[in-house]
């Protein structure tokens, strides 16, 4: 119907007949003439009727509201001197209608376009006009391209799309399974996958050699800003491989991806071992684009004569004495603040937070008397503490002082506003743990798929081979070379605490699988909502998703999840323990 895009039109065009279509914007009655701004998905030009060109264009034009869906001919000409507007890309020229066209009607919208005070619950139940502003338009642009630039690199690389099942059975990724009742099978239910992972292992059983995906994944998990429950993975994986080949391949596909967004970036990315990652940063995905990090004090509080924090020193396996330096911190906070951060870190289960100032006459602070001069001066030393600069501290449980000094690091960061912006800083996290122990039960870290090191190490020391790629403190995938030996996938499930005949009746199929003849493989998945998120400055996944669900996991335009009729459950053989809201 057009000739062209609101904005393809420029003073380049004046003089020309053209057509546009699109919505009404905006329009405003001056003296008779009256001005529309049209809106397409490339931005926004103005339309001038004015009765003395065109009396019907005119008479049109007096019925349009916004929103209003319309379609323009005329002549582009300039605008009148002092009448240009130089915040619109078109904003020098007009076009005066000589045929205006009313496709469609519109009820009053019950917010306007573009305005980023409207509440996101109503955003959501009228997504598809939350997304008609530019900005959304521009977001969904560059997740196109960015995914059109991973299937390109990956094609190019040998890589085959296959599609796997979702209707399908659980896999365990550490999250609750969304449950399909089965109709035939009464009683029965598929699992919506948490992830291709089995199936992409299988197909390397196949000898498809290298896979990828952009795969749906479904997780019932507490949602978070960065987490939905319906998410895409670009998933992939590769035989006869090692963790460099898939350090690679996922650094080629970062780059061309980055590149298709217009963003350079260089290669290779730093890495950090899980551990460092934890006593250093206090996070498994440290944002490294600032250098706060923390140095072990364990050794020097044992000699304190402070019971509290002495007998926290005995025990160096199960317990952390971690101080946080900060740069110039004496100068920047006050004693009042310095005290008041230990609010912050209660919250996190801490039990207090210490803290001593760099003076010019030494190290100062309100603990500073449990301590001998000596080990004053090692606190100097292996803090390299200039004068100006603080140093926090926390003291107990390993895992709580490394979590709340994590989380302390990231607000400091915030509040001193040393994060810069526009930077893209990766980081891969290698050598993970194979197994966390929490209350007494061993979990996988990452899944029971993952290949250990030595699987005949102790199991609070097993390493794996799993790495994360991380950026900007956001984890953005992970991945791992896998266990393709049925022996060994049969004890790991033992060390899980999985019983032979609930490894059989789960996981029958991949067992079977490795018995023929697996390849040695490994892979990888990067979660594309987030990949986008941080592609676009984002500060919610929700931005980046077409039609995400809410905190609740609900979709507010299509009031999903929702009750269903009685008969739709006897045919399921569902029977509901309670009534279903009406
Ligand atoms: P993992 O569970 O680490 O690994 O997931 C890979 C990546 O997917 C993204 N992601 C999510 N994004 C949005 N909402 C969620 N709820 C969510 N959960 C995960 C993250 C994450 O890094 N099968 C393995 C991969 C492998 O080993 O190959 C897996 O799924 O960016």
């Amino acid at each position: 119907m057009r000739s062209h895009y609101c904005t393809d039109l420029s003073e380049k065009n004046i003089g020309e007949e053209v057509e546009v279509c699109g919505w009404s914007n905006n329009n405003r009655d001056h003296g008779g003439i009256i001005f529309i701004d049209l809106r397409d998905k490339s931005g926004l030009v103005q339309l001038v009727c004015d009765p003395s060109d065109s009396k019907s264009a005119h008479e049109t034009a007096n019925l349009v509201r916004d929103e209003f869906v319309l379609r323009a001919k005329g002549k582009v000409r300039a605008r009148g001197e002092g009448l240009e507007n130089p915040n619109l890309k078109t904003g020098k020229i007009e076009i005066v209608v000589d045929e205006l066209i009313i496709e469609n009607a519109s009820e009053p919208v019950p917010f306007v376009i573009g305005d980023n005070n409207v509440g996101e619950e109503t955003r959501l139940k009228y997504r598809y006009l939350d997304l008609r502003n530019a900005k959304s338009y521009e977001t969904f642009k560059l997740r196109s391209k960015a995914t059109i630039a991973a299937r390109n690199v990956l094609d190019a690389q040998g890589f085959l799309e296959v599609e796997t099942p979702i209707l399908t059975k659980s896999t365990p990724e550490g999250a609750r399974d969304y449950l399909v009742p089965s109709r035939v099978h009464n009683g029965e239910f598929f699992a919506l996958p948490q992830s291709p992972q089995l199936f992409k292992q299988l197909l390397m059983c196949s000898g498809f050699d290298r896979y990828f995906q952009i795969a749906k994944c479904f997780r019932d998990e507490d949602l978070r800003a960065d987490r939905q429950p319906e998410f895409t993975q670009i998933d992939l994986e590769m035989s006869f491989c090692d963790q460099e080949d898939v350090i690679k391949v996922t650094e080629d596909l970062l780059v061309n991806v980055f590149k298709a967004a217009g963003h350079e970036i260089q290669t290779p990315f730093n890495r950090i071992r899980y551990k460092d990652a934890m006593e250093k940063y206090g996070s498994d995905k440290p944002d490294l684009r600032y250098d706060l990090s923390m140095v072990d004090m364990i050794d020097i509080f044992a000699n304190c004569e402070n019971e509290i924090f002495s007998n926290i020193a005995k025990d160096k396996k199960k317990n952390r004495i971690k101080a946080l330096k900060v740069p110039n911190g004496d100068n920047i906070f006050s004693k009042r603040q310095m005290k008041g951060f230990e609010d912050y870190v209660r919250k996190f289960g801490a039990s207090g937070l210490g803290y001593f100032q760099m003076k010019e006459d030494g190290l100062k602070g309100p603990l500073t008397k449990f301590f001998k001069e000596e080990d004053l001066e090692e606190m100097i030393k292996v803090s390299n503490l200039q004068v100006g600069d603080a140093i926090f501290f926390g003291a107990g449980e390993k895992s709580l002082v490394l979590d709340y000094m994590g989380r302390f690091r990231i607000y400091l960061a915030e509040l001193m506003d040393i994060i810069p912006a526009d930077t893209f800083e990766f980081v891969w996290v290698v050598d993970f743990d194979m197994f966390e122990i929490v209350d007494g039960r061993v979990k996988a870290l990452h899944h029971p798929f993952t290949q250990p090191k030595d699987i005949n190490a102790p199991l609070d020391e097993m390493e794996s081979i799993a790495y994360d790629i991380v950026l900007n403190g956001m984890e953005l995938g992970g991945g791992s070379m896998r266990i393709h030996k049925k022996e060994m996938q049969e004890k790991v499930f033992e060390l899980l605490g999985i019983s032979e005949e609930e490894a059989n009746e789960k996981f029958e199929f991949l067992l079977d699988a490795l018995k023929f003849g697996a390849p040695p493989h490994g892979g990888l998945a990067m979660g594309l909502d987030r990949l986008i998120m941080l592609l676009t400055n984002s500060d919610s996944i929700r931005d980046v998703i077409a039609f995400p669900k809410t905190q609740r996991a609900q979709c507010l335009l299509t009031q999903a999840p929702s009750g269903v009729d009685n008969e739709q459950l006897k045919d399921l053989g569902i029977r509901l323990r309670e009534k279903p809201k009406a």
